[in-house]
Order: C-alpha cells, then sequence, then structure tokens
C-alpha cells in the first residue's frame, strides 16, 4: 500500500462513533443477555404479515419495486401514513409527508437544512445519543435543558431561554413521548408550555417520536405537531419525525417526516444528494401491509406485549430497590434507573459483562452535567425469561462490586 496522508473534513478529523453500537460486539458473545439495545424482540415481529406484504407488493407492480422511485416518497404509502397520524391525533395529509430512510435520515435531513455551524440547539438533558452525534457533526453549539421524571422541566426551559440572548437558540431537539433513554412522557401542559415557549422565543422544535404508538397505560396526549395548531403562534414550528422502526420492523427503514412546505422542499433537496430516494421496495411493503390493516390491529397486541416485558423487569428490581431507582414508563422501550450505592454505572457494567450482561451506562446519554450513576435498561428484546436472569445477573453484578441489597 503507498503510503497516502489522507484529509479528513473537519467534522470527521477525531470523529467518535456511537457507544451504543460499541455494545454490539458483546451481543455475539455465547450466552450474553442484553438490556443494551431498543430492538423489537424477534417474537413481536409479524414475519407471515410481512411476507405477505412483500408477495403482494412485488405481484402487483415489479417495475416500480425495482425501479427508483420519487425522493419524496411513493403516494400510495403517505397516503397510509397521514392515516396512521390522523389516528393519532395529528391532522395532516400526503403531501405534507416525506418518506425517510429511518427516522434517523429524517432527523439528519433537518439538522443540514435548519442549522448553521457554530448555532445554538437546546436537547434535553439526558437525549437520544444519535441525535447528539448528528448535532454535533453539524457543528451545532449543544444546550442541554433539564428533565425531571414527566421529561422537560417546562419552567427551568423557560428560565434558561429568557436568560440567552434572544434569538441564540435556534432549534430545540426533543423525544416528549416514550423518551429513549427516559422513557418520559411529557404531560398535556408542559406540551403546551412548550409550544408557548417556542412562539415567544422563535423556535423551531424537531419533534422525535418513534416510541408515541407503543403506549401501555394511561391516557394517550396528542403529538406536539397535533398540539400546535391550539397554541398561538407555534403553527409551522413543530417539524414532526417519525418511523415503521419500533412497531413493524427496523430493517424496512422506512421513516417520515412531516413539515412544513419550505422546510419539505429543502428536505428532498438534501435527500436527493444523500440516496436519491428511500427504497421504493420496502415503501411498496410498507404501504401493502399498513393498507391490510395489520398494523391497526398488532398494534394494541405489541403494546400489551411490551407492558408484561416492563411489568416483569420492574417486579425483577424491585428487591433490588436500596441499590437502583427506577422511572417506570407508560410506554415504549426503556427503563432509566439510577445506583443509589454510590457506585457508577461504568463500574456496574463492566461487572455485568463479567456475568454476561449488557446495558447501556448513562454517559452517551448525556450531551453534558453526565449522571455517572445513571443507565438505561431496554425490556424490549429480552423474553420474559431472560429478563429474570439478566435482572439476576444485575444483582451478582453489584455483588461483584461489593454491594448488595439490604
Ligand atoms: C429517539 C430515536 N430517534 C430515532 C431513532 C432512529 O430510528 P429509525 O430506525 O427510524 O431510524 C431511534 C432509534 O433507536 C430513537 O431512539
Amino acid at each position: 500500500m503507498p503510503d497516502v496522508h489522507y484529509r479528513f473534513s473537519p467534522a470527521f478529523q477525531a470523529p467518535t462513533g456511537s457507544a451504543i453500537r460499541e455494545l454490539f460486539k458483546y451481543l455475539s458473545l455465547p450466552g450474553m443477555i442484553s438490556f443494551a439495545g431498543g430492538y423489537p424482540p424477534p417474537e413481536f415481529f409479524d414475519r407471515e404479515g410481512l411476507r405477505l406484504a412483500a408477495e403482494r407488493a412485488f405481484a402487483e407492480a415489479p417495475l416500480d419495486c425495482l425501479q427508483y422511485g420519487a425522493t419524496e416518497g411513493l403516494p400510495v404509502l403517505r397516503e397510509q401514513l397521514a392515516g396512521l397520524m390522523l389516528r393519532r391525533g395529528a391532522s395532516v395529509c400526503a403531501d405534507d409527508i416525506v418518506v425517510t430512510t429511518g427516522s434517523q435520515q429524517g432527523l439528519d435531513l433537518l439538522i443540514r437544512v435548519l442549522l448553521e455551524p457554530g448555532q445554538s440547539v437546546l436537547v434535553e438533558r439526558p437525549t437520544y445519543p444519535a441525535a447528539l452525534q448528528a448535532l454535533r457533526m453539524a457543528g451545532a453549539q449543544v444546550l442541554s435543558a433539564a428533565t425531571d421524571a414527566e421529561g422537560l422541566d417546562t419552567d427551568a426551559l423557560a428560565a434558561q431561554l429568557a436568560a440567552l440572548p434572544r434569538g441564540q437558540v435556534r432549534l430545540l431537539y426533543c423525544v416528549p413521548t416514550f423518551a429513549n433513554p427516559t422513557g418520559a412522557c411529557l404531560p398535556l401542559a408542559r406540551r403546551l408550555q412548550v409550544l408557548a415557549l417556542a412562539a415567544r422565543h422563535d423556535l423551531l422544535i424537531i419533534e422525535d417520536d418513534p416510541y408515541g404508538a407503543l403506549r401501555f397505560s394511561g391516557a394517550e396526549v396528542p403529538s406536539l405537531l397535533a398540539l400546535s395548531r391550539e397554541v398561538e403562534g407555534s403553527v409551522g414550528r413543530v417539524m414532526h419525525l417519525a418511523s415503521l422502526s419500533k412497531v413493524l420492523a427496523p430493517g424496512l427503514r422506512v421513516g417520515w417526516m412531516v413539515a412544513p412546505a419550505a422546510v419539505r422542499q429543502r428536505c428532498l433537496i438534501a435527500k436527493q444528494t444523500v440516496d436519491l430516494c428511500t427504497s421504493p421496495w420496502a415503501q411498496r411493503i410498507a404501504a401493502h401491509y399498513l393498507a391490510s390493516g395489520a398494523l391497526q390491529q398488532a398494534l394494541p397486541v405489541l403494546a400489551a406485549g411490551y407492558r408484561e416485558k416492563c411489568q416483569r423487569m420492574l417486579a425483577g428490581l424491585e428487591p433490588l430497590e436500596s441499590l437502583l431507582s427506577v422511572s417506570p414508563p407508560a410506554g415504549g422501550m426503556f427503563i432509566w434507573a439510577r445506583c443509589r450505592a454510590g457506585i457508577d454505572a461504568q463500574t456496574l457494567f463492566n461487572a455485568a459483562v463479567a456475568e454476561n450482561l449488557v446495558f447501556v451506562p448513562g454517559a452517551p446519554f448525556h450531551p453534558d452535567q453526565p449522571d455517572p450513576s445513571s443507565l438505561r435498561l431496554s425490556f424490549a428484546a429480552p423474553s420474559l425469561e431472560q429478563i429474570d436472569r439478566g435482572v439476576e445477573r444485575l444483582r451478582r453484578a453489584f455483588e461483584r462490586c461489593g454491594i448488595v441489597p439490604n
């Protein structure tokens, strides 16, 4: 090999990869139980329904499956997605929607279109690490907003915004419904307050909502997008991202964005430089699946399944109460926990790996002010039996650290 000196763009001179993806190397170890990823479990995939949808999609329009498609997505799928949004309380039409290659792409497109390097963006503390990665690569100045068990602390946010020079913060990125990593769901009154703050301080909001359809207790709360019609000055400020990854299959890589026309048009141009279009084949499969009504039937079953898993994990963690404080979620895939025993989550993680268990230590979720005691446990992928065994391994990991529950 010749000795080539590669010159990288500033964002890639010393990039840091996703700390969660780093955990993948442990997952293939024999006997490992994972409380790490927010992955649907194998038994929740509707293989037969998806096989049928794939068969029908190809039989009906083989050339459309095989050919490039429009950058904004196939009209048949956008119609179906508008129907899904309507069922969750947001009145949008197919034209308001851009199909994206996972909601992650939607986030990346919005960041490119809306942000200049050096501009400030507010995120929840803690937040989704891949959003932090995307924001930092775009050169954003990431500021964190405090959260509590219900999500964004809106009084603190109001004070924070009031103290900053007007116009300094352009964007708020948040996961208000069953957040990653905390599982918190922002109550209605706080949602209205966030929208009012956006109007008062001229902010745009990216509402990332891959988990919203996975509610397993409590009453539905409308999305920020749906509520923006009710709060003066907030229409047009919410860019909403959603996905089929958590409710159907992440392997499809089908997500979508709802945004005002001026933003959408620019995201389309950005998308043309990334992938030209989301796989038309995958889109047709998704459209057939949604048109069959199978997702509507599956959602209550999925929610009940996640409720059972979540309750099982919470029940297993109860005897560890003196070691670990947990925040029970009303939906989604995650339980956020804090070690009480003065032990940091990374030390506990190292002991857990020795017991054949992985979870995610909380550090990568913190844009700043890391809480070393925090950790994220996902109940989504393991079976009930693995949850029981994993919790027992967690207890043994504490023991390895010299700590026993009292
Ligand atoms: C908050 C959040 N946003 C976006 C994504 C990306 O999802 P998708 O598979 O739709 O790209 C995830 C995946 O874990 C997530 O947790």
